[in-house]
């Protein structure tokens, strides 16, 4: 499903993003899954807080929709380990640590 692709998704103005911020190594790692219309982010599953929220009133749907799904929130919950972690060594000489 579209939806579970774990790269850049274009589909006209709306985009999702999925995002692996490597703090320190794989010792340490963030997980951002990102809706964003217009530039403007609408919604997002951060691992640091561990469930979607909404910025915007359709965010919020959007954010409701997903933790209303078990296995859309498993997919995000445990996206560090199997899309961060384990792809890690193909992306660790392109990335800038931080
Ligand atoms: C980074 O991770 C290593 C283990 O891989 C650990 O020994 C070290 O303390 C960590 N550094 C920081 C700043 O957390």
């Amino acid at each position: 499903a579209p939806e579970l692709c774990p790269a850049l998704t274009g589909v006209f103005q709306e985009m999702a993003t999925a995002e692996c911020h490597f703090i320190n190594g794989t010792e340490k790692v963030r997980f951002l899954d990102r809706y964003i219309y217009n530039r403007v982010e609408l919604a997002r599953f951060d691992s640091d807080v561990g469930h979607y929220v909404g910025f915007t009133p359709y965010g919020e749907r959007l954010a409701r929709s997903a933790i209303s799904k078990p296995e859309r929130l498993e997919y995000a919950r445990t996206a560090v380990d199997w899309l961060c972690r384990h792809n890690y060594p193909i992306v660790a000489p392109f990335t800038a640590e931080r």
